[in-house]
């Protein structure tokens, strides 16, 4: 069974920076395949691991738009767009992406996302864990593309705005009543002087936090080169503290697997 968590949170509060190296640490810890699915329409999580997407979900959806007449009368659209999904998943050492691209354009969009769940469990004995980065802000929880996931990190950092957006994906979550097992909230880039009043404030939020990780000079001077997340050394302080949030994750992961 794959253990699922997706990373949420309002612009700019490090979703891509964790998801990836939430990625890396997954597979580097337990050896196990990682599918890492962006879920941007920015998509970026690619890069920030070190890896060219090929066609994203969307892209195939267009794709079958435009060639819906022309495809070969023994080939169903199911098994073109399974086909063309599956071959659209980057496969690198310890990992493998899947890029979902612009929801956008007209035509309905949640054909391709049943037949993109319903792939996803087809290949659930493939993945040990999915990390999905989401998109920014609240939208994505609207069009209900995160369901049934088993951890929702959300990111904020210490901004007024970073913990409105956690009272209300936690909130949206209760009210579409999307099933995730459990929610946090994990403070990013936080100046070690304000990580106090954070956790105060996450108290009062109601959801229990897995800490306040403070600026990291080694994750800027990635940004600055343009390097994979595979590039920030295993001392720096970030890669510790997803290191501690991996740890915790995987403490989830046993009863859950128990239980199922
Ligand atoms: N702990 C940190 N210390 C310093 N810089 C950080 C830290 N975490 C993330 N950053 C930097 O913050 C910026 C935003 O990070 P990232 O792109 O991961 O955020 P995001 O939430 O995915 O943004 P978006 O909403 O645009 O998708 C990047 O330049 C990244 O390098
Ligand atoms: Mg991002």
């Amino acid at each position: 069974m794959t253990f699922s968590v997706a990373v949420s949170g309002k612009g700019g509060t490090g979703k891509t920076t964790i998801a990836a190296l939430l990625t890396r640490i997954l597979w580097e810890k337990t050896g196990k395949l990682v599918l890492a699915v962006d879920a941007d329409p920015n998509s970026n999580l690619g890069e920030f691991l070190g890896v060219r997407p090929s066609k994203t979900v969307g892209d195939i959806r267009e794709d079958l738009l435009r060639e819906k007449d022309r495809l070969p009368p023994e080939q169903t659209k199911d098994e073109y767009l399974n086909y063309m999904i599956l071959s659209s998943i980057v496969e690198a050492e310890g990992f493998d992406l899947l890029t979902m691209g612009r929801p956008e354009g007209p035509g309905c969009y949640c054909y391709v996302n049943t037949i993109l769940r319903r792939l996803l469990d087809s290949l659930e004995g493939r993945y040990a864990f999915m990390v999905v980065d989401c998109e920014a802000g609240l939208e994505h929880f609207s069009r209900r593309t995160t369901r049934d996931l088993d951890v929702l990190l959300i990111l904020t950092d210490a901004t007024k705005r970073g913990l409105t957006t956690v009272e209300r994906i936690k909130e949206l979550v209760g009210e579409l009543d999307l099933r995730f097992r459990s929610l946090f909230i994990l403070g990013n880039r936080i100046p070690p002087e304000f990580s106090g009043q954070l956790e105060e404030e996450a108290k009062t939020i109601g959801l229990p936090s897995l800490g306040m990780i403070p600026p990291d000079p080694q994750i800027q001077r990635l940004d600055l080169e343009g390097a994979p997340i595979f590039k920030l050394p295993e001392a720096s302080t970030t890669y510790r503290f997803v290191e501690e949030v991996a740890g915790r994750l995987l403490k989830l992961q046993k009863p859950m697997l128990e239980r199922s």
